[in-house]
């Protein structure tokens, strides 16, 4: 698994706004939304694409299209929905599938409540959307769910990550032999007593939607 953390000012930025406890809904949506486009252009650097060839007024030019299938965009419900649209802007031709997940606050294990994938993801590229990357409990269990339908490349979004989550997916997905990568606006300090990433940005479902 490769961990990418997008280093720009812009995205430093963005984030740390985000992160003031000062900054309330219609604001951290509008953040979130602006956040993932930058993050999504990083993410998209290894989108398949095929050689196309197109007209201008003075000659051919040669060009790319996405090839198909058509990527599939995967945001985990309830947060990862905040971050559809921001997506969705450079990709509006991508399939959308959806995953609800939910983290137990007392045990912290991740259980699905919600699933409406394509059936068959053979040869597909999944771009997984979740804010936060705390236990990796929730996308270990999410990228395990699109490897069984038969993903073969996956690009996880996480707002923020944390490095215990990031070693506990390491591990959980060493037997996924595809290629994964999680891109992220920082990797943050740690996890505290409530598996809450420190310093965070607090419950981001909560935040976005509570
Ligand atoms: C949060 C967050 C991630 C998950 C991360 O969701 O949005 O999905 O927890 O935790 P983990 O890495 O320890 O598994 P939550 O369960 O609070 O659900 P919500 O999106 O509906 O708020």
């Amino acid at each position: 698994m490769r961990l990418h953390v997008v280093d720009h000012p812009l995205v430093s930025h963005k984030l740390t706004t985000l992160r003031d406890e000062r900054t309330l809904s219609p604001e951290f949506r509008r953040l979130t939304d602006e956040l993932v486009t930058l993050l999504a252009y990083e993410a998209t650097r290894e989108v398949r694409v095929e050689p196309v060839t197109v007209q201008t007024p003075v000659s051919p030019a040669h060009g790319v299209a996405l090839s198909r299938p058509r990527p599939l965009v995967v945001p985990i419900l309830r947060a990862g929905l905040g971050m559809l649209d921001g997506m969705m802007r450079l990709v509006p031709t991508a399939e959308v599938g959806f995953l609800g997940m939910v983290r137990n606050e007392e045990t912290l294990e991740a259980s699905t409540y919600a699933e409406r994938l394509p059936a068959d993801l053979s040869g597909r590229q999944c771009y997984v959307l979740d804010p936060m990357l705390a236990t990796g409990g929730t996308l270990a269990a999410a990228l395990e769910f699109l490897v069984d339908r038969g993903a073969d490349h996956i690009t996880a979004i996480c707002l923020l990550v944390a490095p215990e989550g990031v070693a506990n997916l390491e591990a959980g997905i060493a037997h996924l032999d595809i290629p994964i990568t999680v891109v992220t606006a920082a990797l943050d300090e740690r996890l505290n007593e409530k598996g809450y990433i420190v310093p965070g940005l607090g419950d981001a479902g909560d935040r976005l939607y509570g």
